[in-house]
């Protein structure tokens, strides 16, 4: 019992040894106005970067990862949602792939008689997306990030529905809805003439009955995506008009696509983005501009994708930095008051023996012109006197008291 004691106390006694923060009683301690000031700046500066440190550490970023493509599914969406120029049964869209597949396979989009012309509504909801557009093409991927983060679409919903009823026919046609089509390069079209089948392979447009003055392949692109659609996204060919004085003119789309994989905390897609060029010439065989009027998108699927994952910055490397952010500012405040105040003896120092030297004499010299020190120049040897009773002594005059008289 006893010897446990004593090995207990020699354990606290090394363990006091290694102590690292020796205490200082507080009597030696020593307060100033300018410590104390250097303290309540330094306390400053280190919540205003702790703050900054929170909001940095809080926020997510993205992270963009290149692999290529092993999804084995042979199926991409394309959703189309244009209006053209056109009379519905002037024109037919489809779609031709390099498989040689039957057209209809992939599924009929809707055609329905609409008005090219917007209603006031509409009109500024295409002012906005070709808005969005043009800032997005400016400034890569800036809104997207943003909406690839958001569960909540800032963007909602598309074209709204036409709130007048204009006079006079249908002089457009609105073609929308979904296409599934083969993982593999092909070409969506709208031209003039239903399209038929040709065996074995292809199909061809009848346009028998259509005046040329019929021909209009001005057209709007209300939506252009592949894949499921992100909600919020504005892709690139959302809020396209074209309109041509030309009755026999193509437009032409080169469409490369990017199978992205969007894992953030909001969303949880599987979507494509795509890269657009665009042409266009008014067909001209005796120019030399050969090819037929209409609308043509050429798209093809990169073997590529990107993985787009959203992440917190890690937590531990936060606590390390505060950490860092806390002994530094303290350490560096402190070098910085002993180096204020090592500078400022230095300073007063160095001011009030330059005041001696600036009289011209020597430091001797000056103590010896001083009045309390004027003493005959034959007695060098005299001590010095301090009082008036001492110098009388000095002289052979007797102490006098006045009071003893
Ligand atoms: C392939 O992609 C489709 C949709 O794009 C998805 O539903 C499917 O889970 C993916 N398959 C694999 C193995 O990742
Ligand atoms: C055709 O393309 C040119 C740019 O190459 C563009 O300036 C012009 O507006 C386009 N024409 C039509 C009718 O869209
Ligand atoms: C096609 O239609 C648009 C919109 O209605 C019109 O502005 C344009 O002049 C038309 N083009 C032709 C060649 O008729």
């Amino acid at each position: 019992m006893r010897r446990l004691n004593v090995s207990k106390k020699t354990a606290l006694k090394v363990v006091k040894e290694l102590d690292a923060f020796p205490k200082v009683p507080e009597s030696y301690k020593e307060t100033t106005a300018s410590g104390g000031g250097l303290s309540i700046l330094t306390f400053m500066l280190i919540i205003i970067l702790v703050v900054s440190e929170i909001q940095y550490y809080t926020a997510t970023e993205l992270k963009f990862d290149y692999e290529v493509d092993t999804n084995l599914t042979r199926k991409v969406k394309i959703n189309i949602d244009m209006t053209v120029a056109m009379k519905c049964q002037h024109m037919g869209a489809d779609v031709l792939d390099q498989t040689g597949q039957d057209v209809f396979s992939y599924g009929k989009l809707k055609e329905e008689p609409a008005y090219f012309q917007l209603s006031p509504r509409q009109q500024e909801y295409l002012d906005f997306t070709q808005q969005v557009n043009e800032y997005l093409t400016q400034e890569y991927h800036a809104i997207q990030e943003l909406l690839w983060r958001s569960d909540k679409p800032t963007l909602v919903g598309g074209m709204p529905p036409r709130d007048d009823m204009p006079s006079g026919k249908p002089d457009a046609c609105r073609i929308h809805g979904t296409l599934e089509v083969s993982k593999v390069a092909g070409n969506f079209h709208v031209t003039a003439g239903k399209s038929v089948p040709v065996i074995p392979r292809g199909h061809a447009h009848i346009a028998l009955m259509i005046e040329g003055t019929d021909y209009n392949f001005s057209h709007r692109i209300d939506h252009f995506s592949f894949g499921d659609p992100v909600p919020g996204v504005v892709y690139p060919l959302d809020g396209t008009l074209l309109v041509t004085d030309n009755n026999y003119h193509i437009f032409q789309y080169f469409i490369q696509v990017v199978p992205t994989e969007v894992r953030t905390y909001a969303n949880n897609v599987d979507t494509y983005q795509f890269a657009v060029t665009e042409r266009n010439r008014t067909i001209n065989h005796r120019e030399g501009s050969h090819g037929s009027p209409g609308i043509f998108v050429k798209y093809d699927l990169s073997s590529l994708l990107i993985r787009v994952r959203e992440e917190h910055k890690p937590y531990w490397q936060f606590l390390v930095r505060m950490c860092g952010i806390i002994g530094g500012v303290f350490s560096v405040s402190g070098m910085l008051q002993s180096l204020t105040n090592f500078i400022a003896d230095i300073l007063c120092c160095r001011l009030k023996i330059g005041k001696y030297r600036r009289t011209g004499a020597s430091f001797e010299e000056t103590v010896r012109g001083m009045p309390a020190m004027s003493l005959p120049s034959e007695l060098p040897a005299a001590p010095l006197l301090n009082s008036a009773e001492e110098r009388d002594a000095q002289e052979g005059f007797p102490l006098l008291n006045s009071n003893s008289q």
